[in-house]
């Protein structure tokens, strides 16, 4: 499975923070926002990963990531010039994709839960769409799912001004090789975007959308506002102090999920050991 990381948009929630710097390069805690989401997809197992960003910011994201070698990773790179809609993705990365399976993170979604990672590994060969449902208390900023009396996902909504459910779709997808034929059908809302939710409503026409409820162990932060943005680093602190790991780390994932062995983690190590981060990558050797 290919991975694919949004990463545009213009920030302007966050302004003047994002006027001349992308969102997703932003702090969260000791790392780029990006990290987050990068890591999820590479401990996942999943290797080879666009990044699409904004013409603007695309060199500043080439010189933080490279080409993913060095976390034995392939990343490339695609621009989108407007942000017309998160399903745009799969309409850009039409080339990268070729036919197979892909996973869409957003650039500002950090997911944390020691069984994430695992809930994730069996969507890597996924027969249609598969995302996830998580219960919010304001399910109105978000793509929301009503499930019948037998847990079934039936209707798919994007930011309804009265939610019919509290069940919010997060910032990941799966989808099998059809998604970039599906997304070129459809067409932009009202708001002028290429809808996921949109997307994902075409698999559930065809009764091929697997929507998953989130075990609520689970964390799934927005970091969309200053407050978020900084809840976000208030946890990522927390919870890498007390429990003495790090949240979010690259070469952590890619350790991890076998991209790179022990040798080359204690050289990235040894690249970052005048920081708390490098020390932390030290321990897991
Ligand atoms: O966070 C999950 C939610 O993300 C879903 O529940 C919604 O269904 C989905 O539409 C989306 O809602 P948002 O209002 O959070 O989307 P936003 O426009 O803020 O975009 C999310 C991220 O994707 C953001 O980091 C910018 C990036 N993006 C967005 C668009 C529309 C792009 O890079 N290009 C785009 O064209």
């Amino acid at each position: 499975m290919k991975g694919i990381i949004l990463a545009g948009g213009k920030g302007t929630r966050l302004y003047p923070l994002t006027q001349s710097v992308s969102k997703q390069l932003m702090p969260i805690y000791d790392k780029p926002m990006i990290y987050y989401p990068l890591a999820t997809l590479i401990e996942a197992g999943i290797h080879e990963i666009l990044i699409i960003t904004t013409p603007e910011d695309l060199t500043l994201f080439k010189n933080l990531l490279g080409d993913g070698s060095r976390v034995g990773c392939k990343f490339s790179y695609v621009s989108q010039p407007e942000a017309n809609g998160i399903a745009q993705a799969f309409i850009l990365g039409e080339k990268f994709i070729q036919n197979d399976p892909v996973a869409l993170i957003l650039g500002d979604n950090l997911f944390y839960g020691t069984n994430f990672i695992q809930q994730l590994k069996k969507y890597s060969s996924t027969d249609g769409g598969m995302i996830f449902a998580s219960k919010v208390t304001d399910p109105e900023r978000y793509g929301i799912v009503l499930f019948d009396e037998n847990q079934k996902a039936v209707e798919i909504e994007e930011k309804p001004k009265n939610p019919k459910s509290s069940y919010a779709v997060p910032g990941i997808y799966f989808y099998d090789e059809t998604v970039v034929d599906k997304a070129k059908q459809l067409k932009p809302s009202k708001r002028g975007e290429l809808e996921i939710t949109d997307l994902n409503q075409l698999y559930m026409n065809e009764q091929r959308l697997h929507v998953e409820v989130l075990d609520p162990a689970i964390a799934w932060l927005d970091t969309g506002t200053v407050q978020s943005l900084m809840d976000a680093s208030q946890f990522v602190q927390v919870i890498q102090s007390r429990q003495g790991i790090l949240i979010g780390s690259i070469e952590a994932a890619a350790y991890k999920s076998g991209a790179i062995d022990k040798e080359q983690l204690s050289e990235l190590a040894t690249e970052l050991e005048k920081t708390v981060y490098g020390t932390f990558l030290k321990s897991l050797i």
